[in-house]
């Protein structure tokens, strides 16, 4: 395998541990994802590794997203952006669920296999089966010559440099931003999007590392916060929209890394069973950034609130409103629908990161998790 990463690039330059210098590093991981790919002229997107032409672009059908773990909740936020900025359909799948399961492919079909190592042993076996049935594949994956790129039709680098904390953090970031970026590619090939509307989505992409710069100038205060919620024993994280795979995913990091059973839902569906759960004893973090959503999501923290469970908001900067509702609020700088769920998971890293250290717990290496799973 080629590795190009300089060995000092992988020690901890200062930091505790590998995982909180990898928060750090986002708004580098950030700008090198986007370096070069970004006309800030013509709203376009610069991917010569992406060789699909408009006819080929053209002939897809559909789109299958296949992942596991963190990479999975960025492929979620994929089909949202993918289905929004173009006219094909969109499902995401389990690795491990869709090797097995009786998907018929053809030519029509894009696969898009999203891994951080490319090593991810159900992933391969997703790609392989694809190519056998005629699907066309493209991998997004960090290590250069990693299988799942070498398998690929087509591969994309996310250029993060390497990530040694187990739990995924600026990879993750940076999957969701080069998801924005092939959305933005197809929906462009595709005629779909106008040429104002690309202009201002890589003007926020563009300003994305220097607001998350901003981001981390906040991190005391969601140092403090998890200090004060160190004891919890269990969390609910809430969401609508692109927020909902961003409450899954903070859902995870605190399961990985600080062993607190958490619960990520979509807020729409928390009457449908979930809402019998909550109570005093359960902290809640809603993800309530400004999204088309946003109205519903105030009605839903009312629902939880009214059970008299503790609320952490994820709100933006000018929102008025929130501080009337919940019992802490973090804010990220304002920012499109697309933008703040970015912002938004770069607070739940850090508040699963600060849990984790007040726990006592070895937030690099956690019990029973490899960075890789290459068995099945
Ligand atoms: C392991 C890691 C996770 C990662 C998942 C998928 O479970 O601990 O952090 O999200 O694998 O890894 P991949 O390399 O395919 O993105």
């Amino acid at each position: 395998r080629i590795i190009d990463w300089e060995l000092e690039e992988a020690e901890k330059s200062g930091y505790e541990n590998y995982m909180l210098k990898e928060i750090h590093e986002q708004p580098k991981s950030l700008r090198d994802a986007i370096a070069g790919r970004l006309n800030e002229l013509t709203g376009e997107v610069v991917m010569p590794e992406l060789t699909l032409t408009k006819a080929d672009i053209d002939d897809i059908k559909r789109i299958v997203i296949v992942a596991c773990g963190t990479s999975y909740h960025a492929g979620l936020i994929g089909k949202y952006a993918i289905e929004s900025m173009t006219d094909i359909p969109v499902s995401v799948e389990i690795g491990s669920e869709f090797r097995y399961s009786a998907n018929r492919l053809g030519h029509e079909t894009l696969v898009i296999a999203l891994s951080q190592s490319g090593e991810t042993a159900d992933t391969i076996a997703a790609v392989k089966g694809s190519i056998k049935k005629g699907a066309r594949v493209l991998a997004i994956t960090n290590v250069v010559g990693s299988t799942v790129s070498r398998e690929a039709n087509y591969s994309i680098y996310m250029r993060c440099g390497p990530e040694i904390g187990v739990a995924a953090t600026k990879t993750f970031t940076s999957q969701i931003v080069i998801m924005y970026m092939v959305a933005l590619y197809l929906g462009t090939m595709k005629g779909m999007l106008g040429a104002e509307q690309n202009i201002r989505m890589v003007a926020e992409l563009k300003a994305l590392p220097n607001k998350v710069q901003r981001l981390l100038e906040n991190e005391r205060y969601i140092m403090g916060l998890a200090s004060l919620f160190r004891n919890a024993g269990q969390f609910f994280f809430v969401g609508r929209n692109l927020n909902y795979p961003i409450a899954l995913e903070g859902a995870l990091k605190l399961k990985e890394i600080s062993y607190i059973i958490s619960e990520g839902y979509a807020a729409g569906e928390l009457k449908h069973g979930p809402l019998a759960l909550i109570t005093t004893n359960i902290p809640v973090i809603a993800i309530a950034t400004q999204c088309a959503t946003y109205h519903k999501m105030v009605s839903n923290i009312k629902e939880i609130k009214a059970r008299d469970a503790s609320v952490i908001a994820i709100a933006s900067e000018s929102d008025g409103l929130i501080d009337q509702l919940v019992d802490f609020v973090v804010r990220i700088p304002d920012s499109n629908e697309y933008i703040a769920p970015i912002l938004s998971t770069i607070v739940l890293q850090l508040f699963a990161y600060y849990i984790a250290v007040f726990r006592g717990c070895p937030v690099d290496k956690p019990r029973n998790l490899a960075k890789s799973v290459t068995v099945e």
